[in-house]
């Protein structure tokens, strides 16, 4: 391409320049592709962009010449004192014939090197000068004319621009590393505390069985306030080691560590005993709850245990969040041919439509800490707020989804909740009981 683009076609070209400078994310390739076009732009025989380092020093990251070929250890073969003065000044230089220029024709380099025709842009953007571009011929004089330098100037300013823009993408990648890196030994270290905190724990528990022993052995078990010592300490420990538990189980989901140990299963053996485990409490708060009956059913590809916290989790907030005398159903049927959805149906408060898909999120319980109480059963009784995100990354792990559903919050109308949780099942002939 010639360097004498003009009106449109000039127009045409730096705008295509500059779109390609603005989607460029990495320093080296835009330098490289910024220099090129320069030297096609210009009609230069070399090229060369400098930055200022933080110190204040001139740092030149790219010199090519006009076949895109680097030239290397080059930077003493140009004219620093244009360049410096450029940098400082922020204003651009166009010499025709270097070595009779009354400013910079004594120049030592101009002088040794024999540069004839150089032109020299400043790198400006947010008022700040970030370098320069500096173009050159070396045998012909004349090459460059004042107006070279105002398509120059503006493909300079566009990648002022574009510079600055990747070096913030290179920054925030950066910080972005170091968070995630903090992240991620934050998330060890709580794993790491907790367990920590159940060794003195179990010693705690281990100690109160003993002395339970011991009271029984001395005949005092029908003593009130020791038999109601024991209970709050067995409730104490039980409690803690449930939180122990969350917290740690929350974690190793958060950083990517639950391990799953899938197996063919069939849900009502997750189910039912997680059902049973709360039989007393409904019987307490006048709370019946039905299992529908899930025999026909095909079994799902999962783990366990870790299912069943997710139905300990779900099914504890049906219990939790519907008044003494409600009723819970559970349910499941298939979705398509190849997922079962179980929903846990209660007659409870609900839950507000804002609420329903933020529940799910870590830590959003720490909005309403105001509200928090740490009973497991009591109507209302508020956890931790992990039990749903630990349920849904236990969910997702599987290739499932869980959702909420409630028409609103009311504690007068008790609108009820229905959770649902989706899972893919195994197709197979056999699996039919
Ligand atoms: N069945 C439900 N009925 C009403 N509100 C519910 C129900 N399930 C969950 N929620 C709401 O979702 C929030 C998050 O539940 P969860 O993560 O299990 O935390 P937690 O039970 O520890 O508060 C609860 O605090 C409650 O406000
Ligand atoms: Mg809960």
């Amino acid at each position: 391409m010639s360097n004498r683009l003009e009106g449109i076609e000039l127009l045409d070209y730096v705008l295509r320049v500059s779109r390609h400078m603005a989607e460029s994310h990495a320093l080296a390739p835009l330098l490289a592709y910024t220099i090129d076009k320069v030297l096609t732009l210009v009609g230069a025989e070399r090229g060369y962009i400098v930055l200022k380092s933080s110190d204040g020093s001139i740092d030149f990251k790219i010199k090519r010449d006009s076949e895109g070929n680097d030239l290397p250890g080059a930077t003493d073969e140009i004219s620093y004192s244009i360049l410096e003065q450029v940098v400082q000044t922020g204003e651009s230089v166009v010499l025709s014939d270097a070595m009779h220029d009354p400013q910079f024709g004594m120049a030592r380099s101009v002088m040794a090197l024999r540069l004839r025709s150089i032109m020299c842009v400043p790198l400006i953007t947010r008022n700040r000068t970030i370098g320069a571009i500096y173009v050159e011929n070396r045998s012909v004089r004349g090459r460059f004319r004042e107006s070279d330098l105002a398509p120059l100037q503006l493909f300079a300013n566009q990648a002022a621009i574009a510079i600055e823009n990747t070096e913030l993408i290179e920054n925030l990648k950066v910080a972005n590393d170091h968070l995630t890196e903090l992240d991620e030994l934050k998330n060890n270290f709580i794993i790491l505390v907790s367990h920590e905190l159940k060794t003195p724990l179990t010693a705690v528990s281990t100690n109160a069985q003993l002395m339970n022993m011991i009271i029984e052995r001395a005949g005092l078990q029908n003593d009130p306030m020791l038999s109601r010592t024991a209970a709050n300490l067995d409730r104490a420990t039980e409690r803690m080691r449930h939180v122990i538990d969350e917290i740690v189980q929350f974690f190793r989901i958060a950083s990517g560590q639950m391990e799953l140990a899938f197996n063919e299963i069939r849900l009502r053996e997750v189910i039912e005993p997680v059902v049973d485990s709360l039989t007393a409490v409904c019987e307490e708060r006048h709370l019946t709850i039905t299992v529908a009956d899930f025999r026909g059913l095909p079994p799902v590809w999962a783990d366990a245990r870790k299912l069943k916290i997710v139905f300990q989790n779900i099914i504890g907030n049906a219990v939790k969040y519907t008044p003494d005398g409600g009723t819970i159903q559970v349910e499941a049927h298939h979705v398509q041919t190849n997922q079962i959805a179980v929903s846990v149906k209660d007659t409870g408060i609900g839950v507000p439509l804002e609420e329903q898909k933020r529940v799910f999120d870590m830590f959003h319980v720490l909005g309403s800490l105001s509200n928090h109480s740490t009973s497991k059963s009591a109507f209302r009784g508020g956890g931790f707020g992990l039990g749903l995100p630990i349920a849904r990354g236990i969910v997702e792990a599987h290739g499932g989804t869980i959702c909420l559903e409630s028409r609103g919050y009311d504690e007068a109308l008790l609108p009820g909740t229905v959770c649902t949780v989706a899972l893919p099942c195994l197709v197979q002939e056999s699996a039919m009981v």
